[in-house]
This record gives C-alpha cells, sequence and structure tokens, in this order.
C-alpha cells in the first residue's frame, strides 16, 4: 500500500483522528500534558514499557515513554494484539469495572479486556500479548505526517 499524508494542523489538544493505512485504523491522538504526565505513572503498570516485545516490532525512533516520535502525538494502529478487536477510546477518568482502580485514561478493547495507556502500552496481566503497533512514519512538516 501507498504511504498515507495527512494533514494535522487542525487537531486539537485531547483530539484523536483516525485515518487508514494499508487496510487498517491508524489513530493520531494530540496529547495534552495531563495525558503525557499520566504516562509517568503508567509506566509501573505496563507489561512491556520499552516496547522490546516484537510481535510488533516498535520502530526504534519511538521506542521511548511517549512512543512517539514528537511527545504530544501518539500515532498507532488501533487494533488490539491479542485477537484484533478494536479498542475504544477511554480518554477520562471514571470507575468501569475493566479498569485499573487510577485509571488515567488510554484503551480499553471490549473483546477480552485488554487495556492500554495513552502510549498504547498494553498494562500488565492482560490478555493482548504486545503494545499496539506503531506504524512506520514521519514528518514531511509540522503539520503533515506521511505514513507507511
Ligand atoms: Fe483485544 Fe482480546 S482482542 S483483548
Amino acid at each position: 500500500g501507498a504511504p498515507v499524508r495527512v494533514d494535522i494542523s487542525a487537531l486539537q489538544p485531547g483530539e484523536k483522528i483516525t485515518v487508514e493505512w494499508r487496510g487498517k485504523p491508524v489513530w493520531i491522538l494530540r496529547r495534552t500534558s495531563e495525558m503525557l504526565d499520566s504516562l509517568a505513572k503508567t509506566e509501573p503498570q505496563v507489561a512491556d514499557p520499552n516496547s522490546d516485545r516484537t510481535q510488533y516490532p516498535t520502530p526504534e525512533y519511538a521506542k521511548n515513554q511517549w512512543r512517539s516520535i514528537k511527545k504530544e502525538y501518539l500515532v498507532a494502529v488501533g487494533i488490539c494484539s491479542h485477537l484484533g478487536c478494536s479498542p475504544t477510546d477511554k480518554l477520562q477518568a471514571g470507575a468501569q469495572p475493566s479498569l485499573p482502580d487510577d485509571w488515567t485514561g488510554g484503551f480499553l478493547c471490549p473483546c477480552h479486556g485488554s487495556t492500554f495507556d495513552l502510549a498504547g502500552r498494553v498494562f500488565k496481566n492482560k490478555p493482548a500479548p504486545d503494545n499496539l503497533e506503531v506504524p512506520p512514519h514521519m514528518y514531511l512538516s509540522d503539520t503533515t505526517l506521511l505514513i507507511g
């Protein structure tokens, strides 16, 4: 499939858009500073904080706490690494049985309850074997992203 060019100039802090790349949904989330702060909290709660697992190898440039090139923007494939369901946004805190007690936001897979933080890192003791895939991507400019 051809690379996909995405204009992110209109994306506001806290907003997420989905674009299609090779038939897969790719999420682009512009994280607020609170969302970025939450990643320090979830660090000890996730199964693979450094993205060392290899089912969906994380590109070198995204092997960091944010799993991204630019801290502010998460670019991730919105497909659960367990059996391929599509996790839903849980960007707000709020009591839900399948969420960690101190939920700071992230994604919840409705199929078997895997949860992911705002960097797409899977929480410990969940069925999903890997973090959400970070697709190959680069910035052509401050507001133009190229996926693929
Ligand atoms: Fe997501 Fe099973 S497909 S937890």
